[in-house]
């Protein structure tokens, strides 16, 4: 394996620092929720699915509720470790492994699940050899349920806060945002695109709404407002809010 990033000591040190498990891999467990919402609906019982990145198992342990069995694999040792003693392995195996160059899977899956893992990576390049790396491991027909950033929203949020007298929003300095424009043709070129997901209306509210109502110094949640959002987020799909989402997720047919 490569050398670690700075991103990647940033994870390994965080299963450790961070004692509440649901907030590990992301602060925002609202967010988390509705990542969740979309991917619970596109599991089934008889899978056997592969989890890319999975931290801290936190969403493993939810996962392998819902599918046959699991194959969760992580970069960060220290993510597989605090995995493997909070929740044990049942129909589920932790294992360290990087998406660059995956060594201990055994595939071929029915599926795998790839949620803000590489964003974590350091260039287009990178991300693009990972989605090439995920397609090998999956069966025929296999499904990859992929959840990412992308720089469009970044700059639509920016453009549109520009416009009320709000700072840019930045991205975080460990993560590397590629173009959804950039990754589009591999994706194609590998999957038939099966279903969509975005967090629009989300990013709207939180990162457009939230700042200019109560102040950008006050918009860093989540706090109470997104807990008052979230039933509003959780009933629509939010489609004309499209342009401002931060993440887009995608169900994915392997070619
Ligand atoms: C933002 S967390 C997301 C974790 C999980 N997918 C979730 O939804 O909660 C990103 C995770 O990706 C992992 N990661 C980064 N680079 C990786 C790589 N090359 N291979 C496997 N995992 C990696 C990190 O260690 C970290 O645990």
């Amino acid at each position: 394996m490569s050398q670690k990033s700075n991103t990647d000591l940033h994870w390994n040190s965080r299963a450790i620092s961070e004692s509440d498990g649901a907030k590990v891999n992301i602060a925002d467990t609202v967010q988390r929720d509705l990542e969740l919402q979309y991917i619970f609906n596109h599991l089934s019982p008889s899978m056997r699915l592969l989890e890319v990145g999975c931290g801290n198992g936190y969403v493993t342990d939810q996962l392998r509720a819902r599918v046959a069995h699991v194959d969760a694999f992580d970069y960060a040792e220290n993510m597989v470790s605090r995995g493997k003693e909070v929740y044990g392995e049942t129909n589920n195996r932790f294992f360290v492994d990087s998406v660059l160059d995956p060594k201990n899977a055994r595939g071929p899956y029915d599926a795998a699940l790839c949620v803000r893992v590489l964003i974590n990576l350091r260039d287009l390049s990178e991300q693009i050899r990972s989605i090439r790396n995920i397609h090998n491991l999956l069966k025929p027909g296999g499904v990859l349920i992929l959840i990412e950033g992308y720089k469009e929203g970044f700059a639509a949020i920016s453009d549109f806060r520009q416009k009320i007298g709000i700072e840019p929003l930045k991205p975080a300095a460990i993560n590397y945002y590629s173009g959804l424009s950039e990754l589009m043709p591999t994706i194609q070129e590998l999957f038939a695109v099966a279903d969509t997901f975005h967090t629009g209306l989300f990013d709207f509210l939180t990162r457009i709404i939230l700042p200019a109502v109560a102040g950008p110094g006050q918009a860093s949640g989540p706090g109470q407002f997104h807990a008052q959002i979230e039933p509003v987020v959780r009933a629509y799909d939010g489609r004309e809010f499209a342009q401002y989402a931060r993440l887009h997720g995608f169900v994915l047919t392997k070619r």
